[in-house]
């Protein structure tokens, strides 16, 4: 059985920091909490994340289209949903430092009054030291327009969802669509968490990409059924290691307010199994009540039927954040290579990305930087850039520690023009899993690259 591994998570934070890929946010200030930035590498990773999710779910399908709705809406949104009465989570105060904490997760929470510093909440809890459980609600606030009155309070969106179901004529309406079809939507959404952590695992400016799949009513379990075993797929299909990935279905009484019935999709983090995305049977909850709020009546008319109905909804739902540091945690590894030249142990450390999630997909350099090599492998990495590829040119320092410096960002391949480079237009293909190196002529790099691109499949253990 896999086990968490704490140090692991620390190791990765390091790494993310260390090379580009995740900073806190306003660092130089001391930080704000549980907020996120992404560095250079940080962002191409967010970014085929996304493109990776928007081809499964939009692109390569004929019954899906997108959407991207404002992130402020009418209060009366929220208001319908059941956001402005139900989604809170319970939170406690510690007496004697007023620190909160969720009722619900005060395992291992350390409380950060001077006294009891280093003792796990639970512990104060023993001691009596919380108050009893409050509602807390998650959504953030603010105002629209000049004045600051409770008339013109306004929220951010907690999740992209209500969205898609407010817009379900306009998108019906101007695709022609009909059910079974969804509606996606990749945006970001805002929760004030009262305990988030574990990096961007839970943070209170986070992105969604969520997608309402329309049913009739009858079809709801087989889609349902569908969409389930689709989202695991996703994640294997990337590379991710199906031994750390997991069904879990909901008990009762984990539904949220809007739900019957829900599987999420879970990874073995360093911290332990959690949420990765939730798969929901929202039933017709959503257009129901935003039919009887707004008047408009957000049903489907069948013409072949000639029956009207309110469709049910399958919602694949999952973090942009949490699938990013997935792939992280899962591709990050070190290696233990025996040792080095002077005797010392030989460690490399190594992101076995999926080509696919690899911010960077080619490295080219030059062996040394004379010769007339640095000219030619400029033109070879001006040549793949032009091809497509996301590529990377470096002419400084030792060959090796160039690559290792690709290894550890996760970059499947490098290039290496040599003096036989310009003998005889061949250059080494150096992959970065088995460490292996092929020659081939420069001028099928482009072929090779895409035919690997195609057979990648994950390194075993
Ligand atoms: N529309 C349904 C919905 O929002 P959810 O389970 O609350 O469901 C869906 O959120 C996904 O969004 C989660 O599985 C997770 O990947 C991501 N997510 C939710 N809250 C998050 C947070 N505070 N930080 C990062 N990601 C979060």
């Amino acid at each position: 059985m896999n086990k968490p591994e704490p140090d692991l998570m620390e190791r990765v934070v390091s790494l993310c920091k260390r090379r580009g890929f995740i900073f806190q946010a306003s660092e130089i200030y001391g930080g704000l909490g549980s907020c996120y930035d992404y560095g250079p590498l940080g962002v191409e990773l967010k970014r085929n994340v996304k493109e990776a999710w928007w081809a499964a779910m939009v692109t390569s399908r004929r019954d899906v289209v997108g959407l991207d709705s404002a992130i402020l809406q009418s209060p009366k949104v929220w208001e319908a949903s059941g956001h402005l009465s139900g989604f809170s989570d319970p939170m406690v105060d510690c007496r004697e430092c007023k620190a909160r904490f969720r009722a619900d997760d005060l395992e291992g929470r350390v409380c950060p009054n001077r006294r009891f510093k280093k003792r796990p909440a639970t512990e104060c809890r023993d001691a009596g030291f919380f108050t009893e459980p409050r509602q807390f609600n998650l959504m953030f606030k603010t105002f629209m327009g000049p004045v600051e009155d409770s008339a013109s309070i306004v929220y951010l969106r907690p999740e992209t969802a209500q969205g898609i179901f407010t817009n379900f004529l306009n998108v019906q309406g101007s695709s022609r669509l009909k059910p079974p079809f969804g509606i996606a939507q990749i945006g970001k959404s805002f929760r004030n968490e009262i305990t988030p952590g574990n990096f961007v695992f839970r943070m209170r400016e986070f992105e969604q990409m969520e997608m309402e799949f329309f049913v009739p009513p009858a079809e709801d379990e087989k889609w349902y059924e569908y969409w389930v075993a689709e989202r695991l797929r996703w994640y294997v299909d990337l590379g991710v290691d199906p031994e750390k990935l997991r069904l879990r279905p909901h008990g009762e009484d984990e539904l949220a307010h809007y739900s019957a019935g829900c599987t999420d999709v879970e990874y073995l983090f360093p911290f332990g199994w959690s949420e990765l995305e939730g798969i929901a049977r929202r039933t017709d909850y959503d257009l129901k009540r935003h039919s009887e709020a707004s008047g408009t009546r957000l049903v489907f008319w069948d013409e072949e039927t000639k029956e009207r109905y309110t469709p049910y909804v399958v919602e694949p739902a999952a973090g942009v954040d949490r699938a990013a540091m997935t792939f992280l945690v899962d591709a990050f590894e070190e290696q233990e290579l025996g040792v080095d030249k002077k005797g010392r142990p030989d460690t490399r450390t190594v992101l076995h990305f999926h080509p696919r999630i690899a911010p960077i997909t080619v490295a080219v350099f030059p062996l040394v930087k004379r010769d007339g090599m640095p000219e030619r492998a400029d033109e070879i990495e001006a040549d793949l850039r032009a091809e497509g590829f996301r590529t990377f040119y470096d002419e400084k320092g030792a060959i090796g520690r160039r690559y290792r410096r690709q290894d550890e960002i996760g970059t499947p391949w490098c290039v290496t023009v040599d003096g036989r480079t310009l003998e005889d237009g061949t250059v080494t293909l150096r992959d970065r899993d088995s460490m292996e190196q092929e020659r081939l002529p420069a001028t099928e790099l482009s072929a090779r690259l895409r035919e690997a691109l195609r057979n990648w499949s994950r390194p075993p253990d």
